[in-house]
Order: C-alpha cells, then sequence, then structure tokens
C-alpha cells in the first residue's frame, strides 16, 4: 500500500514554483469547510496547501483560495471538495497573449466545448466570445452537447489559463443526505467523504470504530472502500445497517466497543462520542484514538478538543488539523499518521 500513497511530508517544501505546476485544481467548499478542502486536496494530489492564484477573487480579503495548482492529475470524481482538475496547455498575463499562445500550440480536438470561468470578473470580452475565438483557433468540431474534450478558460484581471479538463467531481455525496436514520450527532455525508479521503483509497480497508449510523461506511463502500464499522449501542448499529441499506452499500458492521477490533487497517476514521462532560467518557475517547493509530497507519480524527499535543505525546504526527463550525461549537478533523 505505501508505494500508491501520496502523502505531504510535514513540514515539506514545495518542490517547484506553484506557477509552473501543471495542473489547476477548483475547489468548492462551501463557508467554514475550506480547511478541510485544504486537506483533501493535499491527500488526494501530493501538493501542499493552496495558495492564493490569480483567478481567485482579488476583492474579497475574507475569501480563502478556490483554485489550487498540483504537479499531478488525479481523478476527483470521488472528491468531497474538488469540483474539477484541469491540465494546463497554455497560460499568458492577458488574454490576447493567451489567445495568440493557444494559436500556436495547433490544437487538435474532434467534439469539443469550451467552458470560460471568470471569477466574477468583467472581462471586456464576453464569455461567448472568448470561446468562438478559441474555438476558431482548434482544428475539429465542436460538440457542445456531448463533447468528447471539455476546454477550460480561466480569466482574471492579471492571468489568463487555457486548459483541458481532465476530471470533474460527480458530488455523490449529494444523494446519501437523505436517509432513514438521521442523527443530530451525525456528521454531514460531505464532511464524511473527505475524511475516508484522508485516509484511503479505493480498494482499501478502512475502520470506523463509533461508525453511528453508518455516514462514513456509506461514503467508503460507494468510493469502493472496503468498510469496517463497530458501534457499542445496537439501536443506532440496527439503523446503520438500514442506512447501509437504503444506499445499498455494503460493510462489516460488529455491534460492540471499537476498542475491541482486532486487525489491520489501510486508514481509520474516527468521529468520537462527544457532549459528554464525564472524566470516564474522556479518557474512553482518547483509548479509541490510540487504538485507532495501532491498527491504522493514517487516521482522520474529528471531536470538539484540539488533540495535537495528545497525539504528538503518542509519537503521531499530525498532518494537518481542519477547523469545521456546526451551531455554536468547533469541531477539528485531526488527519494524522500513525507512529507504528
Ligand atoms: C459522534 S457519534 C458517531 C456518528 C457517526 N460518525 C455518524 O455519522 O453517524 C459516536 C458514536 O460512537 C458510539 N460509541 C461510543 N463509545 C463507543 C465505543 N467504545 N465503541 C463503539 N462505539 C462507541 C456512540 O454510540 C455513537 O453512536
Amino acid at each position: 500500500m505505501g508505494g500508491r500513497r501520496r502523502l505531504p511530508a510535514t513540514g515539506c517544501r514545495a518542490i517547484a514554483e506553484p506557477a509552473l505546476l501543471p495542473y489547476v485544481y477548483r475547489l468548492a467548499p462551501p463557508t467554514g469547510h475550506y480547511e478541510l478542502a485544504a486537506l483533501e486536496f493535499q491527500a488526494l494530489t501530493g501538493a501542499d496547501a493552496p495558495a492564493a492564484l490569480p483567478w481567485d477573487r482579488q476583492e474579497d480579503h475574507n475569501d480563502v483560495p478556490r483554485f489550487a495548482r498540483a504537479g499531478a492529475g488525479v481523478d476527483v470524481a470521488r472528491s468531497a471538495y474538488i469540483a474539477e482538475c484541469v491540465h494546463v496547455l497554455t497560460e499568458a498575463d492577458t488574454l490576447d497573449e493567451m489567445l495568440a499562445a493557444t494559436g500556436r500550440l495547433g490544437l487538435r480536438r474532434e467534439r469539443f466545448r469550451i467552458r470560460v470561468h471568470k471569477s466574477g470578473y468583467e472581462a471586456p470580452v464576453s464569455s461567448n466570445e472568448i470561446a468562438r475565438t478559441i474555438a476558431d483557433l482548434i482544428d475539429g468540431a465542436p460538440d457542445l452537447s456531448r463533447p468528447v474534450t471539455e476546454f477550460v478558460v480561466f480569466g482574471s484581471p492579471r492571468r489568463w489559463l487555457l486548459g483541458e479538463s481532465v476530471s470533474r467531481g460527480l458530488n455523490a455525496w449529494h444523494g446519501h443526505e437523505q436517509r432513514p436514520f438521521q442523527y443530530s450527532s451525525a456528521l454531514p455525508p460531505r464532511v464524511a467523504r473527505a475524511m475516508v479521503n484522508l485516509v484511503a483509497l479505493p480498494g482499501d480497508r478502512l475502520i470506523d470504530p463509533c461508525c453511528g449510523v453508518a455516514t462514513v461506511l456509506v461514503e467508503a463502500a460507494e468510493m469502493g472502500v472496503e468498510p469496517f464499522g463497530w458501534e457499542i449501542n445496537r439501536p443506532v448499529a440496527e439503523h446503520a445497517a438500514a442506512n447501509l441499506c437504503h444506499h445499498t452499500q455494503q460493510a462489516w458492521l460488529t455491534i460492540g466497543d471499537g476498542r475491541d477490533a482486532r486487525g489491520r487497517w489501510d486508514g481509520a476514521v474516527l468521529d468520537l462520542p462527544y457532549g459528554h462532560a464525564a472524566v470516564r467518557v474522556q479518557s474512553e475517547c482518547l483509548e479509541l484514538v490510540e487504538h485507532a493509530l495501532k491498527v491504522a497507519p493514517l487516521a482522520a480524527i474529528v471531536t470538539v478538543d484540539d488533540l495535537r499535543d495528545f497525539l504528538e505525546g503518542l509519537g503521531a504526527a499530525v498532518l494537518g488539523v481542519a477547523e469545521l463550525p456546526k451551531n455554536n461549537l468547533v469541531r477539528r478533523v485531526h488527519w494524522v499518521r500513525s507512529p507504528l
């Protein structure tokens, strides 16, 4: 498994100037989810955390990067937050320069379509006009309804880019939001999906030691990850089984204590019970964390507490922490490499 996975080493430096990296990703997290989206981007592409690029809105200082560059082009169909991966064909400081460079590429494609994103920027030329000009530079016939190739233009006052769409997010999590059993303590399917993507690839085996109503298990199974769930509360476990059935997904489900799980998994997603202040419950949570790190090399752990000190005390490497606001509290997703 180790050879297939690209993981950023903690504290690693960029291996190339971001401007030279040949893939641009478009991120589409809702408000409050940006930090988790950035971690998911790092896990899927092996790149550093996104930094602001020219296509991000300049006028909104509170806005977060919506574009990110990476050296690798990956399939983002299963992503929770990445809308698209684009392979850069050419880019320039002005629209005219970009069009001239496009002409020099000698592109030849049958059945293509051109999409223009201007990120809220009012360019002097309309999107339709830009698309028509580029279409005239390509040898081949456009097909707007069933294209084989999709060209993408990103425009901004400072930079113009033409690329070819490699893959787009399918938003499968969206179809899982309606389910027979929904608890207020359950994770949103989109968050659960991103957490699975932090620790597992399709074909991997994943453990969720506190699986509740199977939100994580459903997302994992839909992505081709083999999920194993533990749930201590029998009625909740029965609801988990009903939710899996409803979405026609399969998982190994055990009614029991997640600390008793024996075996070895590729990744763990752990959504700790919260809302209980009792010391006994807190120590049980920490035991669940310790146990997860013994049975899996990578873990995504969500809780209201900041576990960094505890995790580092165990010898684990904290690859990143993402804050997620939920009503009047903040949940933290810890992305961790186990010391084993
Ligand atoms: C925050 S909820 C998990 C919600 C789940 N991620 C979902 O989306 O449905 C925590 C769950 O852990 C279960 N739990 C608590 N202690 C446990 C233990 N030691 N082993 C297994 N499950 C446990 C609780 O019954 C509860 O359903």
